[in-house]
């Protein structure tokens, strides 16, 4: 393997930087040369590359965000865009392509592993919901941020004596919403991997009354239902007056955790492994914390479940 381009594609996460700088330096002392491609599949389709030296990825570790930028693309989607792609790594001579993003783009990923283009996914998104691993890269920081941001909402509440309810990403997935619920002591979280019922909801609120909480924290999954719509099911069937919070696109931005941080340097450095090894149409992933490889498809086959025992433990611990 002579030439490794990298790219990132999706949401932003934190962390993409530090899977940039191990793709890139691990191929380099592996002496493979490096391409970045700008703007995830659009740059790809477009032919912006740019080599990548190890001193072009020094001091962004740290930094949220993706120096390779990256987009959503819909004209990848078509015949013509995956031929432009392929074109393009033709014409750099690129033998082997590393994917930074969610589900989605392994997706695309796939289809250029069939259209014979050596590929291996890199799993990152604050969501959490790709299956073959047990985290993706961005999802700790996103975690940490809301929990920081909820941990000032408990103030207000418990001065007010208020019900907040509290909305995070995670698209179809109550990863996120479930893990904040937890560690933030919330009284009850929403997520999409669970029946809602009001009417539980409502008399739960109103036992907590009664054993005494002046105040009540409720975490839901924006794949769920939003913020507002529970508030307005909350007045409708119980009279509740909730204050909503939308926490929106400040989970995705900041500089990522060390959890992160060594999460992606092994993810990026096991990617490039791969290619050398000639494997293709495959993602790298940690289970128990071990590095592993699971075909692609895997990500998006089956829905990764949430762990039982953490929706327990909200309920449990609520009383
Ligand atoms: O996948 C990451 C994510 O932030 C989701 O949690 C959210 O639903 C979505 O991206 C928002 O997408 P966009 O950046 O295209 O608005």
């Amino acid at each position: 393997m002579k030439r490794i381009a990298v790219l990132t594609s999706g949401g932003d996460a934190p962390g993409m930087n530090a899977a940039i700088r191990a793709v890139t330096r691990s191929a380099i002392y592996d002496k493979a040369e490096v391409y970045g491609v700008f703007q995830g599949y659009e740059g790809l389709m477009d032919g912006a590359f740019q080599r990548l030296e190890p001193r072009d990825v020094g001091g962004i570790i740290h930094r949220g965000g993706t120096i390779l930028r990256t987009a959503r693309s819909e004209r990848f989607r078509t015949d013509e865009g995956l031929a432009d792609a392929v074109a393009s790594l033709e014409r750099h001579s690129i033998d082997g392509l590393v994917v930074i993003g969610g589900d989605g783009s392994f997706k695309g990923a796939y289809e250029l592993h069939n259209l014979g283009v050596p590929v291996v996914g890199v799993p990152g998104t604050i969501d959490n919901d790709v299956a073959g691993t047990d985290e993706t890269i961005g999802y700790d920081t996103a975690l940490n941020t809301a929990l920081e941001a909820v941990k000032k909402l408990r103030d207000t509440a418990s001065s007010h004596d208020r019900l907040f309810i509290v909305e995070v990403m995670g698209r179809e997935a109550g990863f996120l919403a479930l893990n904040v619920a937890v560690a933030s002591g919330a009284e009850f979280v929403v997520v999409p991997e669970r029946k809602f019922d009001v009417g539980f909801l409502c008399d739960r609120l109103h036992q907590s009354r009664k054993a005494g909480k002046q105040h009540s924290l409720i975490v839901v999954a924006e794949g769920a239902m939003s913020a507002v719509e529970l508030k307005d099911r909350l007045k409708d069937t119980g009279g509740y007056d909730a204050r909503v919070t939308v926490l929106g696109y400040i989970q995705r931005g900041g500089s990522p955790t060390s959890f992160d941080t060594i999460l992606a340097s092994r993810m990026g450095a096991f990617a490039v492994d791969r290619l050398m090894e000639g494997e293709s149409g495959i993602m790298v992933g940690t289970v128990c914390h071990e590095m592993v490889a699971a075909p692609l498809s895997r990500s998006w086959e089956g829905r990764k479940p949430l762990n039982p025992e953490l929706i327990e433990l909200v309920d449990r611990l609520s009383i």
